[in-house]
């Protein structure tokens, strides 16, 4: 049932490629078109929406935050991601032309239900990104894109989270294409570079036999920061999640920039860092900044284990591991920059003894608020 992997979480690992072919599959026209069917809100509806809140937890708020960099690029709408746990408590100003977009793997969390069902009631509209057919978020959306990742079963999401960013931003182009957008080319663009991901994520999995041996190496260390600017920061926060779900060790994920403003006070002789680099295509200044990050935090010990896309020759002086992803354009990135770090973070486990499917203290779904 584990297709020859020795689990779960691997199995689902290497279904990504698949889950997300089959998450676009129809959904993207030749013309450019997006055909988003089981979405049951009107163009009308969607041109009437003024700001747009994403509710979600754990791994599915990482994919909210992505999806936030490329609604508001896309469609220059306001949009605000919030921990669903959250949302309710601070009041939020919330009116019949805000579009709330919840992402849920299970469909059942109920954190995320208690957040629609507020916003339901000060007549939010509420679309659902989903992966349980049938569960009780999306029944009680206005409307519902499914992703179409087949069953997870391990308690540490991986194909989901893939999913979901794809799911997201067919929202995202969608939401443009209804609403008449200032970046028609790039809209474009991004539809064909959409529909290449898959095979650029199975290019990622080939290459993955250097980050097992080095998750054997750094297996024993006490903590392992991580670090990404724009949509390279949800994803550092992805890797932290995991490593901690699973390997039970000391994670953390920070915006690049932050860390001169306190967190680059953690890094001790040997500290492995996980710098997560943007393309230095298109925002070059970004990626010269993550390149300066990586040498201050070396130059105070850490051991750096960089992501960075393939041709990148800046980042070499500065790597102690350097893992190759794909060129990609930076919004679609994390597809390719979250795979080494879920697979870093199940193989640490692994060497330690842990029970990579099942952590100590995690259900697959939290119906508890
Ligand atoms: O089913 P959901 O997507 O609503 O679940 C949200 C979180 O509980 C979930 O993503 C959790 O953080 C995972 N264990 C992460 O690997």
């Amino acid at each position: 049932e584990k297709g020859g992997h020795d689990y779960f979480m691997l199995k689902e690992i290497a279904e990504q490629p698949q889950a997300v072919a089959d998450t676009l599959l129809g959904r993207l026209t030749e013309a450019g078109d997006i055909v988003l069917d089981e979405v049951r809100l009107t163009d009308q509806d969607l041109r009437d929406v003024d700001k747009v809140f994403i509710v979600a937890c754990g791994t599915s708020y990482h994919a909210g935050m992505v999806a936030k960099y490329a609604i508001e690029h896309w469609t220059r709408l306001p949009c605000e991601v919030e921990l669903a746990s959250e949302f309710r408590y601070r009041d939020p100003v919330l009116d019949r032309s805000t579009l709330i977009i919840a992402i849920s793997q299970s469909g059942e969390t109920m954190d995320t239900l208690m957040a629609i069902r507020h916003a339901k009631e000060q007549k939010a509209r509420v679309l659902a990104i989903c992966n349980a057919n049938g569960s009780t978020i999306p029944r009680e959306s206005d409307a519902v894109l499914y992703t179409h990742a087949g069953p997870e079963i391990a308690v540490a999401s991986t194909k989901a989270f893939l999913t979901q960013l794809a799911a997201c931003y067919l929202v995202g182009l969608h939401l443009a294409h209804v609403r008449g957008i200032k970046y028609a080319d790039e809209v474009a663009a991004v539809v064909a570079q959409l529909q290449a991901m898959p095979g650029k994520v199975e290019q990622v999995l080939e290459t993955m036999e250097p980050v097992r041996e080095l998750a054997r190496q750094i297996a024993d260390s006490r903590s392992v920061l991580f670090i990404g600017r724009h949509v390279g920061f949800p994803v550092a926060l992805e890797g932290a999640l995991k490593l901690k779900e699973l390997a039970y060790m000391h994670a953390e994920g920070f915006a690049a920039g932050e860390l001169k403003h306190g967190p680059i006070a953690l890094i001790d002789k040997g500290t492995p860092v996980v710098c997560v680099v943007p393309s230095p295509a298109g925002r070059g200044v970004m990626h010269d900044k993550v390149v300066s990050n990586i040498q201050e935090v070396r130059a105070r010990g850490a051991r750096t284990i960089v992501i960075a896309e393939e041709g990148d020759v800046a980042v070499e002086p500065y790597a102690d591991h350097l893992i190759r992803v794909p060129r990609t354009p930076t919004v679609l990135a994390p597809l390719v920059t979250v795979v080494p770090l879920q697979v870093l973070a199940c193989e640490i486990a692994a060497a330690r003894g842990n029970d990579v499917d099942q952590p100590r203290n995690l259900a697959k779904s939290v119906t508890v608020e």
